[in-house]
């Protein structure tokens, strides 16, 4: 049997999670940079990787260790009559892997979300956003070992993203009401995740926890309201980001370039090297990265630059 093997196409963006006091729980839909999966229908059964193109260094074509391709998996075995045993994918990254902007969650969203629109157009039938969204976790849980939902969630369905612990994994997204531009500098150094969670303590101190609830509680009361003046006061780690900078070189400088540069705030973009630098004006956004830029390179270290609006779509059709 042979098929009519149209292609479609999805764009999903990158992401920075944690964004200040919200470890593993906020994370927030870039504009830019993404990821582009495009699928076809294969007469084999399986979903199989064709090609990965663009910032790819280290991405496997293995469609067993791929993010998009085991996340496209997962939607083509939960549906029902699928019009084909299997898809061959072609991947486009634009997200830099090990950067700490959801590289690999870009990648899953993308790979859920495609293989979940080609079924929909050829069946006329609907799938469920759960559906998507859970393997979309299953995709990310091959990269990061864990379901994480903090990178997945905004990637999927874009604004910024509170995760809610549980079973299913719950979250819920707004998108702010304050105008919010995002500087992201990734520095040319990498740092794994893994390695970005073992520097992190056990237990934490009470008073830091307190700081980093009530931070978060005000952050997100900010956002919401456009209280540029609450975001700022609000948008800052005790726990994570402390441990976190010294495997930064610079952060110290970089972070003070941004302030100085005009952004309310400057942190480490999930689990780095990457910061972000966040501001109400696309030129203050872009000056912060500037400013950092030039941080990075007094110690020697040239650096990728990117400056997006929060993106309120997620991933679509291209
Ligand atoms: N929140 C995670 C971390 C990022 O900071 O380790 C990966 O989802």
């Amino acid at each position: 049997m042979s098929h009519d093997l149209r292609e479609i196409a999805v764009y999903a963006p990158a992401s920075v999670s944690n964004f200040g006091p919200g470890f593993d729980c906020f994370g927030l839909a870039l504009e830019r940079p993404g990821d582009t999966v495009s699928a076809r229908l294969a007469d084999v059964p399986g979903v199989r990787v064709e090609s990965i193109e663009g910032l790819c260094d280290g991405i496997p074509l293995d469609s067993d260790r791929n993010t998009a391709s085991v996340a496209a998996a997962a939607v083509w075995s939960s549906v029902e009559d699928p019009p084909a045993p299997g898809l061959i994918l072609r991947i486009h990254k634009g997200v830099p892997p090990g950067s700490g902007l959801g590289s690999s969650g870009a990648s899953a969203a993308a790979g859920a979300a495609v293989a979940g629109h080609l079924y929909q157009e050829l069946t006329s039938r609907s799938i469920d956003d759960r559906v998507i969204f859970e393997a979309a976790l299953d995709g990310e849980a091959v990269a990061a070992g864990t379901r994480h939902a903090d990178n997945v969630a905004p990637s999927l369905f874009g604004d910024f993203v509170i995760v809610r612990r549980g079973e299913p994994t719950q979250f819920a997204r707004f998108h702010p009401k304050l105008e919010c531009w995002i500087a992201v500098v990734k520095p040319d150094i990498s740092i794994s995740t893994r390695e970005a969670r073992e520097v992190l303590p056990e237990t934490v101190p009470l008073s830091d926890a307190v700081t980093n609830w009530s931070n978060s509680a005000t952050l997100v009361l900010g956002l919401l309201q456009g209280d540029a003046e609450l975001v700022k006061e609000s948008l800052h780690d005790s726990i994570v980001e402390p441990r976190r900078a010294k495997l930064i070189p610079g952060f110290d400088d970089a972070r003070e370039a941004a302030l100085g540069a005009g952004a309310l705030a400057c942190g480490v973009s999930g689990s780095g090297p990457t910061l972000f630098a966040l501001a109400t004006e696309e030129s203050v956004a872009k000056a912060a990265a500037r400013s950092i830029t030039k941080v990075f390179r007094v110690g020697g270290l040239d650096s990728w630059i990117e400056v997006s609006p929060i993106s309120p779509l997620g991933a679509r059709r291209v």
